[in-house]
């Protein structure tokens, strides 16, 4: 496929998924939506890349959905063309996501933040579900998902009344696993992923599978999902390796299988 609206490359065993619509923020249309998530794809299934990054550039990750596109839809448009439901497509890409972001994520890009499995911010990342101010509200997860990570009155405060968080309010909040500088954040997402790329592959997808869980399920249904993905890792190469490198005082040499 070849993509108008976003970039792609591969640095070692990280592939990089960049929004590239500067003229619009980054804003998510239809067509920046199929391309991302047709790119995620094909890195999900390229045995060569170990994680995933998805970023904007330093002014915007993604400043929502594009409300030009949506302004005159109408509701029977907006069900039949599925819009909000591309965003769901993530949480089928069995590695790791981790989105790098610098300035704005707004609305869908919040959302599109908050379906990823870690989060890198630079220090102008700011984050926000300003939909209320086009008389809509989230539609893609935000208002369910900001709820179970920030708590309930904060997410209330953030959809309702349009309160945006710095990056270090997010960091304080759960959203950010860390913060860097503005200049070379790209980069150190990039050394961060290639940590997470180094590791046993199959066990990291089974790691994702099961932090997932605990999101959906009762703690008893997690702690069997848990159980489920733990075994079969000791039908795996990978974790004799593991074990034996340990015991030999060396580094593993993981095969993925
Ligand atoms: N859709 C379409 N175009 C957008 C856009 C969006 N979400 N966000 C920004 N743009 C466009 C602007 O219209 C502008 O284009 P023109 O130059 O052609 O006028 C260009 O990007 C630059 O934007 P600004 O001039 O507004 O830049 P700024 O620096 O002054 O402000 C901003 C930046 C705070 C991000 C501001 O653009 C903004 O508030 N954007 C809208 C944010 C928003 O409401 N997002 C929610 C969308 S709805 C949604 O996401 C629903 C859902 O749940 C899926």
């Amino acid at each position: 496929m070849t993509y108008t609206t976003i970039l792609t490359e591969t640095r070692r065993r990280v592939g990089i998924v960049q929004l590239n619509r500067p003229q619009a923020m980054n804003a998510f249309n239809l067509a920046m939506l199929g391309e991302v998530f047709d790119a995620l794809e094909v890195f999900d299934k390229d045995e060569n890349v170990g994680a995933i990054i998805v970023t904007g550039n330093e002014k915007a990750f993604a400043a929502g959905a594009d409300i030009k596109e949506m302004a005159d839809q109408t509701y029977v448009q907006m069900l039949a063309n599925e819009h909000v439901k591309v965003w769901d497509r993530i949480r089928g890409i069995r590695k790791p996501v981790i989105a790098a972001v610098s300035g704005w994520a707004l609305g869908g890009g919040s959302e599109f933040v908050l379906s990823c499995d870690m989060v890198v911010a630079s220090e102008s990342a700011k984050f926000g579900q300003p939909e209320i101010t086009i008389g809509i509200i989230p539609g893609a997860g935000g208002t369910q998902r900001l709820a179970r990570l920030v708590g309930k009155h904060l997410a209330m405060e953030m959809v309702i009344n349009n309160r945006t968080l710095t990056a270090q309010e997010a960091q304080q909040f759960g959203l950010v696993n860390r913060i860097v500088p503005v200049e070379g954040y790209l980069d150190a997402a990039v050394a961060f992923a290639e940590e997470i790329a180094s590791r046993a592959p199959i066990a990291v997808r089974m790691a994702k599978d099961a932090v997932n869980a605990a999101f959906e399920t009762t703690l008893t249904e997690g702690l069997a999902v848990e159980k489920r993905n733990f075994y079969p890792l000791f039908a795996t190469e990978d974790q004799k390796e593991g074990m034996q490198a340990f015991i030999e005082k060396r580094k593993p040499n993981w095969k993925g299988k």
